[in-house]
């Protein structure tokens, strides 16, 4: 998979996709990941990007001339299934559409900044929107960030153990049961006996019954789909 990001903060980037998961995933040539800044697109002599909004009221509105260019640019090379803007008034992201997005071979994240694009971007570019949570960032780049771990992650033979990434809280509409590691009692914390049992039919059935408990105590809604 190809994802290029646009944005006019790269440094926000410059760290996420260089570690764990999602450097073993471009390690092993499964994902290649390009952070272009809108900035370099701009045909201003100042390299503007942005202006104030023509309906007033504080806070800097992205130009629709670097953001053009460089999608054009992009577009010209090869084909997009999606063309992705991160805003705080789009639909939440969630497993399904994290899920949906791994299948693509490439795509372009549009992150966005200040008070948004120009709204004429997001209709003649814009394949698909997302806010990552009801909260307001500063900018789209972590949102963009957060996109893109979860979908490097499902891509089969990034995880090694691919049923891993499978049993992720979400991935049924359940979050995940406990887990423990070694020691087995540690000064007196004692892991539950079943774990230790050997009997697996046993032991799923118990991380069955502690995913559904874990899911009706923090999360009800999800039992309600
Ligand atoms: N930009 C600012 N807040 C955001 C959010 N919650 N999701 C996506 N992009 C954003």
């Amino acid at each position: 998979m190809r994802i290029d990001i646009l944005t006019v903060v790269p440094e926000l980037l410059e760290s996420p996709f260089n570690h764990s998961i999602v450097q073993r995933g471009k390690d092993k040539g499964l994902v290649d990941i390009h952070i272009h800044n809108i900035r370099d697109f701009s045909e201003d002599k100042h390299k503007k990007v942005d202006d104030y909004a023509f309906s007033g009221g504080a806070g800097m509105v992205l130009t629709i001339q670097p953001i053009e260019k460089a999608i054009n640019w992009l577009k010209s090379q090869r084909e997009y299934d999606e063309i992705i803007y991160t805003t705080p008034d789009a639909p939440v992201y969630n497993q399904k559409t994290a899920n949906t997005l791994s299948l693509c071979k490439n795509i372009i994240i549009l992150c966005g900044h200040y008070k948004g694009v120009d709204q004429r971007v997001r209709d003649h570019f814009i394949t698909k929107e997302i806010c990552i949570g009801d909260y307001v960032l500063t900018g789209g780049e972590m949102a963009a960030a957060i996109i893109v771990d979860s979908i490097v992650r499902l891509i089969p033979g990034v995880i090694s153990d691919e049923t891993s990434a499978l049993t992720d809280s979400f991935q049924d509409d359940l979050l995940s049961p406990p887990v423990y590691t070694r020691p087995a009692d540690y000064n007196g914390w004692e892991v539950p006996d079943i774990l230790l049992s050997g009997n697996e039919a046993k032991v799923e059935e118990w991380k069955m019954q502690k995913a559904y408990e874990r899911t009706k105590a923090i999360r009800p809604d999800l039992l309600e789909k």
